[in-house]
């Protein structure tokens, strides 16, 4: 049994009274949520804030990125003993913003996964296509790339998979459900190459334009075992309704 994970990538959003208005919201919201793990990956600026409120809650803390350095100088970085110091348990990488607007390679992230690991952060590893690539059928092709690129030498234990489609970031078009579950399938085929059995153990989360409307169909898809959610983590009643899907 795959426990769900739902998480929030709130990316370049909100500032230190903004983390507090919203948890103060949401917590209450999501108190006996058990039976998911809940994730927030705020700014690096309000990790500090949002740390001290998770403290006596069962939801988890990310970053949104990381460098592969313990320390030294690396000017305006962040490692992952920095992130375990402030009470980061998870850590986002590979997110499809990093590849094409910071230029992040597979082999960077590949580093940048195996610190994390070292350190024990969990971490949430974004693959998926653009729409240039999904309409010239190379879709299957990119996701192996990444998948074997991205987890070169990277043991199974403590590795989430996002698929992110590119063209379902931001845009308001989720994939249909029978996309998702045909990729998620595709990922998990993958995942069986480089971990064998391990891999009916890995969460695979959907993210793209996913809303209150539209995750109930998306978890109903047997290899989607969570999201990854943007614009519409950003309010509390929002992603407390996502949280509580099907309920
Ligand atoms: P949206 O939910 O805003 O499409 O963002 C998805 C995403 O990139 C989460 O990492």
């Amino acid at each position: 049994m795959r426990k769900p994970v739902i998480a929030a990538n709130w990316k370049m959003n909100k500032k230190v009274d903004d983390a507090q208005a919203f948890l103060d919201q949401f917590i209450p919201l999501v108190w006996n949520e058990k039976e998911i793990d809940i994730v927030i990956a705020p700014p690096f600026t309000v990790l500090h804030t949002v740390a001290n409120l998770l403290k006596i809650t069962s939801v988890s803390l990310a970053a949104q990125n990381m460098y592969f350095e313990e320390k030294g100088a690396f000017t305006g970085e962040i490692s992952p003993a920095m992130l375990t110091d402030i009470g980061c348990t998870h850590v986002i990488l590979g997110h499809s913003e990093r590849r094409a607007i910071f230029g992040e390679s597979d082999e960077l992230i590949n580093r940048k996964i195996g610190a994390a690991r070292n350190f024990g952060l969990e971490v949430i590893f974004c693959i998926g296509e653009t729409l240039a690539e999904r309409e010239a059928g190379k879709t299957f092709d990119v996701l192996k790339k990444q998948i074997q690129a991205g987890l070169k030498e990277i043991p199974h234990n403590g590795i989430i998979v996002a698929y992110e489609p590119v063209w379902a970031i931001g845009t308001g078009k989720t994939a249909t459900t029978a996309e998702a579950q045909e990729a998620h399938e595709f990922v998990r085929a993958r995942l069986a190459d480089l971990y064998g059995k391990a891999a009916d153990e890995t969460r695979i989360l959907y993210g793209g334009s996913v809303t209150p409307e539209s995750i109930d169909t998306l978890m109903a898809c047997p290899d989607v075992d969570g999201a990854l959610v943007g614009g519409a983590s950003l309010k509390a009643d929002s992603f407390a309704r996502i949280v509580k899907y099907n309920k």
